[in-house]
């Protein structure tokens, strides 16, 4: 859902074209998270009002409405150099008030542009704060959540007085953080306050990159305690006040899904109360040093520029002015604890991010399969002197006891990552013996599912960011369950805020469709089956089978790729139908509901994943010979099973449009050649097979997407990263 971007230089002399470019290439980088319209802010020529340029579209739109405008310049102006500078940008997925221009960030708290705002996430107490702002004469021109944003800075700007004089920009940024319910990361820009940028985040992700011309490190930050943040008369006091509320909307209710909030309402204020205690982090720069500073919602687009990065915790406030970067933390942590949590490295190479010789991100990253699996296994699995193996997965070691001795697991997640869960669940359940549910978070909130300190909740996430799994977690803390992150996103907010977990390592996933994060997933749950059981003898034969298995998988994974020539045929023939089904059980359940939509995601067909098992009690009414239909024949103990499925749909006259999937050395099977549409996968353990299974179908999704001439990597009304509910 929608990326921002920010950048800040400071004594590093940087054209005004530069600038730009830099603000439009950290969008780019962060196009996947939506791409429905797009803008950005920077000096103007007399340093009174900001340019701010927003287009309607995709990244490239805005930069040729940003060019536009700049060409329009004299070349003095155009080449103008800033020593220190802040620049904003946003790409929009719209969740408050359809794309338009009118609707896209930066949204501005005037015509002057006082106050600029570009926002990730929903600011779920925006109505009755706007109404406040409207009887205080405030003139609203867009549908967005996140105007009231830049209204309330310029509101509190106004009205609020420090020893005779309007706040600091960190101090206006507190009150207003203070003031708003819901999910955001913000950047702020504005003219009182030239040369500064002020951050913060709650629910959604932010990073900052740091990048300096000293070498420096966790050490080069001051930590002092720091307490009150705020003075005693607090915003909401202010604005309960000095803002009418109490008389006009501070009642107000309104539908907030807030799972600490029993009955589902919440009066005006809710979640966010001030503590008693803050902590204040300084990094320095050496006098006269260079320093630039990149905020983003994730790492890809700061990679370029530095390794060096800073995540902020909910809540904080980060405030940069003359190369300084000061962070306010509302935490009652120890600061020489908190320090731990100051600079972290990222990992990432910069080719990972580009596309190199792919036409899309989603081929590149489902070419990538046998290299991002290996990459998940590497230096977890070891042969030991009796040549058995062990899987060793050093973020749950210290846990491994917990999990073991509780209860239950219940996996939650969403989409693709839900399949994955649903994939694992048949050898977590044999291997660990303990039962295991698998939910999908949304529903797992719904029904407020009954937790307990005994189970273990593992949240399955690429991004970590996810809100449904992110609140689904929160609420299992809050019932004191034992929690697992696995996550491909090293440093977001699931992989804080767990209690141990495991991360991914697929790469950085960019294609909004997930696939190699999907097969990595499968791996890691399947380590953890293995490294759970590793004291049960009698699974010791099961366990060396899947060892096995798992070594030879990036051989066979290549192998499986070579199916891509038959898919795209298979494509030709189904890409003007309007419906495909696809059947089977066991294992390839998931391989059924995971191939269903991916289909769907890309190629906008309708396409459904059934149970096999479901076939005679309603989806047969559909089969006919027109039906495309799609059967995963297995091998493993539901084989006679699946047999009967393929003998009813080939009874309903279903063959004709019948596409078989069964392993290379299925004979029985492969008879069928000359009556269906054989793709034959090669053979692997049971519990792994759906992972080689899915391979072919990432593929025919993605030709069916580029046959139908869709955008592959950006599908319409899909971002990566879904950080609102
Ligand atoms: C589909 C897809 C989505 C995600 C879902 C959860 O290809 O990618 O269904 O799996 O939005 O996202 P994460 O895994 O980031 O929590």
């Amino acid at each position: 859902m929608c990326g921002i971007f920010g950048y800040v230089n400071y004594k590093t002399p940087k054209k005004r074209q530069e600038i730009i470019q830099i603000l439009l290439n950290g969008l780019q980088r962060l196009e996947y998270r939506g791409y429905d319209s797009a803008g950005l802010a920077y000096d103007g020529e007399d340093e009174e009002i900001p340019i701010v340029v927003r287009e309607v579209g995709t990244v490239a739109c805005l930069e040729k409405a940003v060019y536009a405008e700049l060409e329009s310049k004299p070349l003095s102006v155009r080449e103008r150099v800033f020593n220190s500078h802040v620049g904003i940008a946003h790409t929009r997925w719209a969740t408050h008030g359809a794309p338009s221009i009118k609707n896209s960030h930066p949204h501005s708290s005037d015509p002057t542009h006082e106050f600029l705002v570009v926002h990730n996430g929903i600011i779920t107490n925006y109505n009755p704060l706007k109404a406040m702002l409207v009887s205080k004469g405030y003139v609203f021109e867009t549908e967005t959540d996140t105007e009231v944003v830049a209204k309330l800075l310029k509101y509190f700007h106004d009205t609020i007085r420090e020893d005779g004089e309007p706040p600091t920009f960190a101090r206006l940024m507190m009150y207003v953080v203070h003031a708003i319910e819901g999910a955001f990361a913000l950047l702020v820009k504005s003219r009182h306050y030239p040369n500064e940028l002020v951050a913060s985040k709650r629910g959604s992700p932010l990073v900052i990159g740091i990048k300096s011309e000293t070498t420096f490190d966790k050490e080069t930050f001051e930590v002092e305690a720091s307490a009150p943040l705020l003075p005693d008369s607090d915003s909401r006091d202010f604005l309960l006040e000095n803002g009418r509320l109490s008389n006009d909307v501070a009642s107000l209710e309104y539908h907030h899904p807030s799972i600490n909030d029993n009955n589902s309402t919440s009066t005006f204020f809710s979640s966010f109360s001030r503590p008693s205690k803050g902590l204040r982090f300084v990094l320095r720069k050496e006098a006269a040093k260079k320093m630039e500073f990149f905020f983003s919602s994730d790492p890809s687009a700061i990679i370029e520029h530095t390794n060096k990065v800073f995540y902020p915790e909910d809540n904080d406030v980060v405030y940069v002015k003359d190369g300084d970067m000061e962070v306010f933390c509302y935490s009652n942590e120890d600061p020489s604890i908190a320090r731990n949590r100051l600079l972290s490295t990222i990992d990432l190479e910069l080719e990972e991010i580009m596309k190199g010789r792919f036409e899309h991100f989603m081929l590149k990253e489902i070419y990538e399969q046998p290299e991002s699996v290996q990459q998940t296994m590497r230096g977890r699995i070891h042969q030991l002197s009796n040549g058995q193996y062990e899987v060793q997965l050093g973020g749950i070691r210290d846990r491994f006891y917990d999990i073991l001795r509780s209860n239950r697991m219940v996996f939650v997640a969403c989409g693709t990552s839900y399949h994955a869960c649903l994939a694992c669940r048949q050898i977590i359940e044999e291997l660990t013996e303990l039962p295991v549910s698998v939910e999908l978070a949304s529903d797992f909130l719904d029904r407020r599912c009954p937790i307990f300190r005994s189970d273990v909740c593992i949240f399955v996430s690429q991004s970590g960011e996810t809100a449904e799994t992110l609140e689904a977690l929160r609420y299992a803390k809050s019932h004191n369950a034992l929690t697992v992150g696995v996550v491909n996103v090293v440093g977001s907010s699931i992989a804080r805020l767990t209690d141990c977990g495991v991360h991914i390592n697929a790469g950085c996933e960019i294609g909004v469709a997930s696939t190699k994060v999907y097969t990595s997933q499968i791996v890691v749950l399947v380590m953890i089956a293995l490294q759970l059981s590793a004291d049960f003898r009698s699974k010791l034969r099961r366990r060396e089978e899947i060892f096995q298995a798992l070594i030879s998988l990036p051989s066979k994974i290549e192998t499986t790729l070579h199916l891509d020539s038959q898919m795209k045929k298979i494509a030709s023939s189904l890409e003007s139908r309007s419906s495909i089904l696809l059947f089977g059980r066991g294992y390839q359940y998931a391989t059924c509901l995971e191939a269903a939509l991916k289909i769907k995601e890309v190629s906008y067909m309708h396409t459904e994943g059934i149970h096999a098992g479901e076939l005679k009690h309603g989806p047969l009414a559909l089969v006919d010979q027109d039906m495309p239909v799609i059967l995963f024949v297995t091998r493993d103990s539901t084989a006679r099973k699946v047999q009967n499925a393929l003998q009813q749909v080939i009874a309903r006259g279903g063959f004709r449009s019948m596409i078989v999937v069964c392993t290379e050395k299925d004979e029985e099977t492969k008879s069928l050649k000359d009556k269906v549409e054989l793709v034959q996968v090669p053979e692997t353990v049971d519990c792994l097979q759906n992972l080689l299974n899915i391979i072919p179908f990432q593929l025919l999704s993605y030709h069916l997407a580029v046959q139908r001439g869709h955008n592959v990597d950006q599908p319409r009304n899909l971002a990566k990263s879904v950080t609102v509910e």
